[in-house]
């Protein structure tokens, strides 16, 4: 791998390096005039003015001319759906006719008509879709993308989602992490008390497959006392928690997650001021959604509570079919600033470090010495545009691990 020094950039914008909370988040690390970041081996060897960064170089490095752009660090986008069979723009377009996300739900829409799309598509029909979606995400800069099964509800369904974006990962330079979501809904024909033990069976044999356990905690889907348990049974095998909560209603999902030690607690919703204060209290990350809100027209989660508090926010996707049909951080970034009374700054630090505190990768999502070099050059100068411009790319370059992996083309 070669070495590679970015020079002629107008701005770096970063969040500051281990700074998750508080009100350090609004304060962004922000470089103007000629910077330049240099590369070797794929991680951040030095960054600011030209010629402080000229000091380091040793040999010589590829030169990349940023040409004037803003550069800011990839996205991490911690909460995803990507992989799955067909879509559900019929059931859109019956909502915005009138019915709810629950009303179609029961009419055999929602959840359970992907999984009939997704066990119905080959192993090979659903790795091409996913691949297309990807494109899409790696051209609006997301350089990281967590993903869930969720979609099979049966062993050998969730098996295929789980081995196409473990296959996935070696074939796209989007880096990927894989959470099996059995319980993500009880399946046409099965009782919850069988479908629940057919998801505690399932566990041992995916495991292999996946780094996270998650499970959908709502009225309707799982309780509190059943997530807890497939949620031990991931923990038994090596599985970490993370957990769909608070999205409808409040049934206690947080406070377990957090005695659990989840690694995150994605929805919130509808969420109340004590467990506003139990996040500010614990390291789990607090994954807010915004595409979820505006696409099913539900309140927004509580973020601007939540970072007052002190907790641990993350801005994610979850792009899924039914709930949360976009790729674009961009866009969220947006919402979260005119719904979620984040600041731009804020919404960056969400979309970058702290989407990777919710993964657990402490060197991505910042553009400091040792971390890795996943960067995107903006088409314009300042990071201040990607939430202003909205519904607009701004991406104009993805570097992932020092490498330019996609670049506009004039
Ligand atoms: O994250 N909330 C549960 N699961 C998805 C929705 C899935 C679907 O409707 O297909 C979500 O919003
Ligand atoms: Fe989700």
């Amino acid at each position: 791998m070669s070495d590679l020094l970015i020079q002629n950039i107008s701005q770096i914008a970063t969040p500051k390096p281990g700074v998750y909370r508080g009100s350090e988040l609004r304060e962004l690390h922000v470089i103007n005039d000629n910077s330049a970041i240099l590369i070797e081996d794929g991680i951040i060897k030095s960054f600011g003015p030209l010629s402080s960064v000229l000091s380091h170089v040793t040999g010589h490095p590829e030169i990349l001319d940023a040409d004037g752009k803003a550069a800011v660090p990839g996205f991490v986008d911690s909460h995803s759906h990507l992989v799955f069979g067909g879509n559900r723009a019929h059931e859109f377009a019956m909502r915005s006719a009138g019915m709810s996300y629950e009303e179609i739900a029961e009419k055999g829409g929602g959840i359970v008509s992907t999984v009939e799309a997704t066990r119905r598509a080959s192993k090979e029909e659903l790795k091409d879709l996913a691949r297309i979606r990807l494109q899409k995400a790696l051209k609006q800069g997301i350089t990281t993308m967590e993903i869930k099964s969720g979609y099979g509800l049966d062993l050998e369904t969730e098996r295929k989602m789980l081995e196409v974006l473990n296959e996935l990962k070696e074939e796209q330079p989007i880096e990927l992490t894989a959470t099996f979501l059995g319980a993500h809904a009880v399946p046409e024909g099965s009782t919850k008390e069988e479908y629940l033990e057919a998801v505690l069976e399932m566990i041992p044999e995916i495991a292999e497959l996946a780094e996270y356990c998650d499970v959908f905690c709502e009225k309707g889907y799982f309780t509190v006392a059943e997530t807890r348990k497939v949620l031990m049974r991931g923990i038994e095998y090596g599985l970490k928690p993370k957990l769909h909560t608070n999205q409808f209603n409040d049934i206690g999902g947080v406070e377990m997650a957090i005695e659990l030690g989840a690694v995150s607690v994605d929805h919130l919703e509808v969420l109340s001021d004590e467990d506003v204060h139990r996040l500010a209290q614990s390291d789990t990350v607090a994954t807010v959604l915004p595409g979820v809100s505006y696409f099913l027209n539900i309140p927004y989660s509580p973020a601007r509570k939540l970072i007052d508090a002190g907790a641990l926010v993350a801005l994610a996707t979850d792009f899924n079919p039914g709930s949360s049909m976009t790729i674009s951080v961009q866009l969220l970034m947006s919402m979260a600033c005119t719904k979620m009374g984040m600041s731009v700054e804020e919404a960056l630090c969400c979309a970058t470090q702290n989407g990777a505190k919710a993964l657990e990768k402490n060197r991505l999502g910042c553009i400091a010495p040792g971390f890795q070099a996943d960067l995107l050059l903006l088409d314009g100068q300042s990071y201040k545009d990607l939430a202003y411009f909205f519904g607009e790319n701004h991406v104009h370059t993805v570097i992932k691990k020092g490498e330019k992996v996609w670049e506009l083309r004039g």
